[in-house]
């Protein structure tokens, strides 16, 4: 099936207002149903849902979609994943994986590659049994006897789903063959290696294991520490697979999750072992970035449920500038986030092992917001690098409405003239010794105009896109000024106007749902919108034409050409006439 039956059939399948019934309390609200928004914090119900439409909108956050982006968003998967979820819930048959057809062009090569994924996560269920069996067993004392030297109790060893990876070179390999596996692609899932003489062995040996889940539950890799002075790496993780790719997943959120949905505050960290104890502490909101630096597709999942992050860094230099770049990209995406520090040389685990709850929570009160955070930082900065901080953070700012109150606080902290950090945050030059507020607001005042004008065209051309030709006939394109205005234009011209949805970004979707549900009138009235924005077309380009009669009127006086100004005189006064008639 194409892609977009697909999306078609699932949607008739599964309601949007069944499924968000699932995260939020939903009231009937007249033709809306209601709730507190799931995407931001706050009480009052500002999410709302137009079943008729299918789509869900914000008025507090101005998140915005349809089914998928609501489960996509509320869950952190991207929209293949948010399809092989839903595709699978509502039981139609995903055939096609469209980022492996130019790749495997015949049939069997891509159930193969689908096979293939379906036997890593079966070896990957096998290998977390094999470890947690291993750390059970007699061969475990030696780990069990690490656990208990770092307070880990059994619980919470269970609930991660612990385990020990033997001082053997064959234990898991057998445990592979034995389930009919082949080795072959245990080294492709990466729990095996080969040697140069071509013999498969355990990659993971004398290892305490930390397994790693995604979204939905399954072990999709590893990460392994050592627990003697060792002369080894202290971790070794798994490496890429087609399961799991670095950076893309944080360790432990699958637990976290439900723990962040009943209100329990998400926390991140840097170390597997921080984030069991964090857990074992109570904190069942920690999470890990599994020895990366943040990623923007780790903020992206944990953005789905939850607006607050509490990120845990050491106090040292390293500490401090991981925070920095940390919170830097929360709040670009919007969240808001605390950042706590430690004493240097000190990590959670060690805090809480050590001195309990008590500090911990201290410096969790004493603990700054995001944006206090960066601006004192960027204050020890050198003033160049921390201007040139603050203007490349706010050019990340995905959100428009947040951009002023950053640019402000930034300025603020920063002894600078506000505008100034804006003018060269939005467009990165200069003119001259020209007042650049006064040049910035000029700017600002003729993109409004513009975009107001743009913002009629394209609301039409959103609401009713089978009527994109009368538009374009109407010559509304070549009054388009925005690029984005541009941009949506083309994507609703070159598509059918039941697929354009998905090719949208989420601020174009966000303008459609805007059109075309919740408070916008019902899609009944074609004619009598078309014609508003028709006149406003006609009175657009009258005002154009006139503008140019009157500019050549001004060139050619002067220069005595009679015949001319009076050629030109007729042609002002017709669309004037013109103008004044189309106005009553
Ligand atoms: P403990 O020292 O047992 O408390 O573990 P930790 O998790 O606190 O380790 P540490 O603070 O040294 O490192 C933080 C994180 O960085 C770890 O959890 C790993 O994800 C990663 N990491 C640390 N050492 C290594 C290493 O040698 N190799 C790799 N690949 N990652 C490492
Ligand atoms: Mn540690």
């Amino acid at each position: 099936m194409a892609q977009r039956r697909v999306i078609q059939e699932i949607k008739a399948r599964i309601s949007l207002v069944e499924m968000a019934r699932r995260y939020v309390d939903l009231k009937r609200n007249g033709a809306r149903w209601v709730a507190p928004c799931p995407f931001h914090q706050e009480t009052k119900p500002s999410f709302s849902i137009n079943e008729e439409e299918g789509f869900f909108y914000c008025f507090g956050c101005q998140a915005s979609g349809d089914l998928f982006d609501f489960y996509g968003r509320i869950n952190g998967l991207d929209f293949r994943e948010t399809l092989e979820a839903l595709a699978e819930e509502a039981g139609v048959a995903l055939e096609e994986d469209p980022r492996s057809i130019s790749s495997h062009r015949d049939d069997t090569a891509r159930r193969r590659a689908v096979s293939e994924k379906h036997q890593m996560l079966r070896m990957h269920e096998i290998a977390a049994a094999h470890f947690v069996g291993n750390l059970m067993g007699e061969a475990g004392r030696e780990c069990r006897d690490y656990m208990a030297r770092r307070g880990i109790t059994e619980d919470v060893a269970k609930d991660f789903g612990l385990g020990w990876s033997l001082r053997e070179w064959q234990s898991l390999a057998d445990a592979i063959r034995r389930a009919g596996l082949p080795p072959e692609l245990g080294i492709k899932a990466s729990l095996l290696s080969k040697s140069e003489r071509g013999r498969v062995f355990d990659r993971f040996r004398g290892r305490f294991m930390f397994p790693i889940h995604n979204l939905n539950g399954n072990v999709i890799a590893f990460g392994g520490r050592i627990i003697a002075d060792e002369d080894e790496a202290k971790y070794i993780n798994s490496s890429d697979t087609p399961l799991y790719k670095k950076g893309e997943h944080l360790f432990g959120l699958a637990r976290a999750r439900r723990a962040i949905t009943t209100g329990v505050p998400a926390m991140l960290t840097e170390g597997y072992m921080d984030v069991v104890t964090l857990h074992q502490f109570g904190y069942g909101g920690a999470v890990g970035v599994l020895g990366t630096a943040l990623t923007p597709d780790q903020v992206r999942r944990l953005s789905g449920f939850t607006s607050r992050v509490e990120l845990l860094f050491d106090g040292d230099r390293a500490g401090r500038k991981a925070a920095l770049r940390s919170a830097a990209m929360l709040l670009a995406r919007g969240l808001s986030c605390k950042v706590i520090l430690f004493p240097e040389g000190e990590d959670i685990d060690s805090l809480l092992r050590t001195r309990g709850k008590e500090l911990f929570e201290k410096l969790r009160k004493q603990a700054q917001e995001g944006l206090a955070f960066c601006v004192r930082t960027l204050q020890d900065m050198a003033p160049r690098d921390a201007i040139e901080w603050a203007r490349a953070f706010l050019k990340q700012v995905e959100q428009p409405e947040l951009v002023s109150p950053y640019a402000s606080a930034l300025a603020l902290g920063l002894g600078l003239a506000e505008a100034e950090l804006r003018e060269q945050a939005a467009s990165g030059r200069r003119q001259g010794n020209r007042d650049v507020s006064q040049a910035s607001t000029g700017a600002a005042v003729k993109l409004r105009t513009g975009e107001m004008l743009d913002r009629e065209i394209m609301t039409f051309a959103v609401r009713y896109p089978h009527a994109m030709a009368k538009l374009r006939d109407a010559g509304a394109q070549l009054c388009l000024r925005a690029a984005w205005s541009r941009a949506l234009w083309d994507k609703l011209e070159n598509n059918p106007p039941d697929e354009v949805f998905h090719l949208l970004d989420p601020r174009e979707k966000n303008f459609w749902v805007r059109c075309r549900a919740h408070d916008a009138p019902p899609l009944s009235n074609e004619e009598g919108e078309f014609a508003a924005v028709h006149a406003i077309l006609t009175r657009l380009q009258l005002a154009e034409q006139q503008h140019s009669v009157a500019a050549a009127l001004q060139q050619g006086a002067g220069r005595g050409d009679f015949e001319t100004d009076l050629e030109y005189l007729r042609a002002l006064q017709e669309t004037l006439e013109n103008s004044h008639g189309k106005q009553h």
